[in-house]
C-alpha cells in the first residue's frame, strides 16, 4: 500500500525523521487557515499517488496565506498522471541550500534491502539513475543488521556527502531505516531531503509503501488505506480475503491457486485473440477450500463488474474435491438466484472429476457450460464473451 506524502510525513515524526510543519486541508478556506496556522512563508503540495507533481503544477510557494489561498484554487481538481487532486498540505517552507535523495527498499530480486543516496536531489531520480548511475550510490543492506549508524556512515560517504556533513545526514538515515522496519515498509524515499541554511537536514518530501502481507503486526496501517480512491470491488473481495486484481477485458475468471489462475489469464487471453480480441476481467483466486460460501462471494464480486461479459471457472481438484467445488457452484447460483446473469464456462479436473462434473450435469443450471479442457473452456468463455 501507497502512502501519502502527508501520511509519510506523519510516519517521519513518529520515528523523530526531522520533518517541517505540514497541515492537510481539503478547501482553499481551509488552506489559508493552515497558512495561517504555520505562518510565514508555506508551500501548497497536492496530495496524490503520483510521481512529478512539482512539474505538473501541483507545489507552489506561497508568501501568505491569502497568496495561499489563491494558488490552492488552481491545484483542487488538478490532474496529475490520471489522479485529480482532492486534498493538499499546506507545508512550512523551508530555505533550501541542497537537495539530496536517499531511499531504502526491499530488493526482490536479490532476497536483501537496497539503499540508493545521492547528493543530486530533486530531479528525478530515475532520470539521474540512467543518464549519469555514477551519481547515484547502491549500497546492499543486509536485512539481519539493517542500518546502524555504520552503515548509515557508508552511504553516506559512498554517495559522496562531505565529512562536515555526513554525522548528520546519517543520523537521519538510521530514523529512516527505523521507519522503514518498524512500519514493514518496502519502500521508504525522501526525495528532497534537504540541507537549509540554517544548517538543518530535513526530510522535505516522502513516498513509502507499506507491506500489506505485516498488516495483521499493525494495527493503525488500516487506517491509512484509502478507501474513496479503492476499487468497490476489490474492496468487496478484500472484506471476503479473496485474492483480487481487476484488469480490464471482458472474461472473468475464477480459480484455485494463484499458479492456475496467472496460466488460466494466459490462456484467455490467447483464445481472445480469435474471438474480437476478448481478454481475461480480473484475476481471481478463491484458494485451497473453495467451499459454496467462498465460489459465491467470488462469484457475486465478478458478476459485480459491469464489464465482465462472462465467466471461466477453471478449478484443479486436490484437497478440495471437485465434488465440494461443483457443490459450491450450484450453492452459489442458487444464493446469487437472479443476479447472476453472465454465462459461466466451468472446467473441473483433478481429485473427484467424475463426480463433480455429474453434480454440475445433474442441476443443469442454464448459465453453465460444462469443459472438458482448460484451452476448450477458455476458448468457450472467450466466444461467449464476445457474443
Ligand atoms: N516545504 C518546502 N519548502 C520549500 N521548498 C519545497 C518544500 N517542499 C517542496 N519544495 C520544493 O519543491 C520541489 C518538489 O517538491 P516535492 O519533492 O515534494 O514534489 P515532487 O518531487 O514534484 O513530487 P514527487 O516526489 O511526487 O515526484 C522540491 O524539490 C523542493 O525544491
Ligand atoms: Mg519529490
Amino acid at each position: 500500500m501507497d502512502l501519502y506524502e502527508y501520511q509519510a510525513r506523519d510516519l517521519f515524526e513518529k520515528y523523530e525523521v526531522p520533518v517541517l510543519a505540514g497541515i492537510v486541508a481539503d478547501t482553499p478556506e481551509e488552506v489559508r487557515a493552515a497558512a495561517e496556522k504555520i505562518g510565514g512563508v508555506v508551500v501548497v503540495k497536492a496530495q496524490v499517488k503520483a510521481g512529478g507533481r512539482g512539474k505538473a503544477g501541483g507545489v507552489k510557494v506561497a508568501k501568505t496565506p491569502d497568496e495561499a489561498y489563491e494558488l490552492s484554487k488552481a491545484i483542487f481538481g488538478l490532474d496529475i498522471k490520471g489522479h485529480v487532486v482532492k486534498r493538499v498540505m499546506v507545508a512550512q517552507g523551508a530555505r533550501i541550500d541542497k537537495e539530496y535523495y536517499f531511499s531504502v527498499l526491499l530488493d526482490r530480486a536479490n532476497r536483501s534491502y537496497l539503499s540508493l543516496c545521492s547528493v543530486e536531489g530533486g530531479m528525478e531520480i530515475e532520470e539521474l539513475a540512467v543518464e549519469r548511475p555514477e551519481a547515484l550510490a547502491r549500497i546492499d543492506v543486509n536485512p539481519g543488521t539493517g542500518i546502524d549508524k555504520a552503515k548509515a556512515v557508508e552511504i553516506a560517504e559512498a554517495a559522496g556527502f562531505s565529512a562536515d556533513l555526513v554525522d548528520k545526514v546519517s543520523d537521519v538515515f538510521v530514523k529512516l531505516y527505523n521507519v522503514y522496519k518498524g512500519e514493514d515498509a518496502t519502500l521508504v524515499e525522501v526525495n528532497p531531503l534537504v540541507l537549509t541554511e540554517e544548517g538543518d537536514v530535513i526530510a522535505l518530501d516522502g513516498k513509502v509503501s507499506l507491506d500489506e502481507n505485516a498488516e495483521f503486526r499493525h494495527a493503525g496501517h488500516a487506517l491509512l488505506e484509502d478507501k474513496d480512491a479503492a476499487d468497490p470491488l476489490e474492496a468487496k473481495a478484500k472484506a471476503n480475503d479473496l485474492n483480487y486484481v481487476k484488469l480490464d477485458g471482458e472474461v472473468g475468471v475464477i480459480g484455485n491457486g494463484a499458479g492456475l489462475v496467472m496460466s488460466t489469464l494466459d490462456v484467455v487471453a490467447y483464445a481472445g485473440e480469435n474471438h474480437g480480441g476478448v481478454k481475461p476481467a480480473n484475476f481471481l483466486d478463491i484458494g485451497g477450500g473453495a467451499s459454496a460460501e467462498v465460489m459465491a462471494a467470488g462469484l457475486d464480486v465478478i458478476l459485480g463488474d459491469p464489464q465482465v461479459k462472462s465467466v471461466f471457472v477453471n478449478v484443479f481438484g486436490g484437497i478440495t474435491a471437485c465434488d465440494a467445488v461443483a457443490k459450491g457452484i450450484v450453492g452459489a447460483l442458487a444464493e446469487l438466484g437472479s443476479s447472476a446473469s453472465k454465462p459461466l464456462v466451468v472446467r473441473l479436473d483433478g481429485n473427484k472429476v467424475d463426480e463433480g462434473r455429474a453434480i454440475l450435469r445433474d442441476a443443469n443450471h442454464p448459465l453453465v457450460t460444462l469443459a472438458e479442457t482448460m484451452d476448450e473452456g477458455a476458448d468457450k468463455a472467450a466466444e461467449l464473451a464476445n457474443a
